[in-house]
């Protein structure tokens, strides 16, 4: 059931579901939009009329109108009754998530499929609480979903396997990268990326740069297009530390995932970060943004350390089989933006290079957070590529 004609559900119209409701009506499907709370639902109406509004006069869709029309907003979970695409997108919480999931299977068609956008809960344990959860599974879409091209798609234990091809089909019919992403904690991108915040607020902690030097570094150095700090304070420490720390007790408390006091700390504080107008720095209209030391030296010392972090992470996610190579540079690229896929980069460096660097750390400081992945260790002695020297 899943093609063009498919009627798409969205249960939660917060900045998830409005947006993931945006691209499947650009793509032509109508769609339902569900939120128990009337006021939000109300909120993502009169948004979604007017980004679509804006998008007709930029000439980046025909007719607004068609698209809006396409619409309908239900204030009751039953009106999702005759979709046979169902995307829930509500607060993150598996108990709240569970129960939404074992209401709407009494609701739907027996072949109606079921996808939640969790960014962080086991897909397997929300298809548990359905009598069919071989119709379930994951479609993690990023934020803002209409301009983010990444959608990682996560087959649950229990999901049927040819859902999963035809999920990623229709995820390229609407104009989106899908990934297939084993069901593990982060998926592919907030596992992968861990280290871009954790090892950067390393440093930090240890006094060996500060706060603007290190974003300085990863941006004219590294070539990202945000440093770590003005990233993390731009998501928002309730979103990044609670991903952290929800990571890291998914992983069975693995050092490598330990989440930082600073960050911890700043939370408390309800320095949220720019929504709050303070976080990591300061971003009243009198206040002065620390300078960067410019030092070469210095800022090659930080990235190689932030990527060979950065780089052991997505071999090791390549080596447990969490995806392919090929998905596992796309989520990367495409999911956030990075300059380069990992895999390409530990190439470009080399693998051996990647070892010693962190061979280098877990020596100096002993400790189970910088140790090399098996697939790292064997490339690096082997002196193997990823992908054929082009
Ligand atoms: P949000 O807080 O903006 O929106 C959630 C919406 O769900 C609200 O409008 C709320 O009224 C509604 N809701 C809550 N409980 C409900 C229920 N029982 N029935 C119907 N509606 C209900 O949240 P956001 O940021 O859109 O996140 C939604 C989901 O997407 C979460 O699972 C989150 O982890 C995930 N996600 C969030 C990303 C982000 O950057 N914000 C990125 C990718 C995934």
């Amino acid at each position: 059931m899943l093609n063009n004609n498919a009627i798409v559900g969205v249960i939660g119209s917060g900045a998830m579901g409005a947006g993931i409701a945006q691209v499947a009506a650009v793509a032509g499907h109508k769609v339902v939009l569900y939120d128990n709370n009337a006021a939000a639902l109300d909120k993502a109406k009169g948004n979604l009329i007017i980004t679509l509004q804006k998008l007709q006069e930029k000439g980046k869709i025909a007719d607004a109108a068609a698209i809006i029309n396409r619409f309908s907003f239900a204030a009751q979970l039953s009106e999702l009754s005759n979709c046979n695409l169902v995307i829930e997108a509500i607060v993150e919480k598996l108990e709240i998530k569970k129960s939404v999931f074992s209401e709407l299977e009494k609701l739907v068609a027996d072949d109606c499929v079921l996808a939640s956008n969790t960014s962080s809960l086991s897909i397997t344990s929300i298809a548990a609480a359905c009598t069919k959860p071989d119709r379930v599974f994951g479609l993690h879409f990023f934020n803002p979903a209409p301009l983010m091209a990444l959608v990682e798609v996560i087959p649950a234990v229990q999901t049927e396997p040819s859902l999963i091809p035809a999920a990623k089909a229709l995820m390229q019919q609407w104009g989106k990268v899908p990934v297939i992403a084993k069901d593990t904690p982060g998926f592919i991108v907030n596992r992968v990326a861990r280290p871009f915040y954790g090892e950067a607020i390393r440093i930090y902690e240890e006094g060996i740069a500060d706060m603007a030097t290190i974003d300085w570094a990863l941006t004219e150095i590294g070539g990202f297009k945000m440093g770590p700090f003005t990233l993390m304070d731009y998501i928002g420490h309730d979103v990044n530390y609670v991903v952290t720390e929800t990571v890291f007790q998914s992983f069975f408390f693995d050092p490598r995932y330990k989440p930082s006091f600073s960050q911890k700390r700043l939370l408390e504080a309800g320095w949220l970060g720019r929504k709050t107008g303070r976080g990591f720095y300061n971003y009243a209209a009198d206040a002065i943004m620390p300078e960067a030391n410019k030092d070469t030296v210095l800022g090659y010392r930080i990235v190689e350390r932030v990527l060979v972090m950065l780089i052991n992470e997505a071999v090791d996610a390549l080596h447990l089989n969490v995806a392919s190579a090929e998905d596992l540079e796309l989520a990367m690229t495409k999911g956030v933006n990075y300059p380069k896929g990992l895999l390409h980069w530990c190439d470009e460096w080399t693998a051996d290079k990647c070892l010693a660097l962190l061979d280098a750390l877990y020596h100096e400081y002993h400790e189970d957070r910088y140790r090399a992945s098996a697939l790292l260790r064997k490339k690096g002695t082997e002196r193997e590529r990823f992908f054929p020297a082009q």
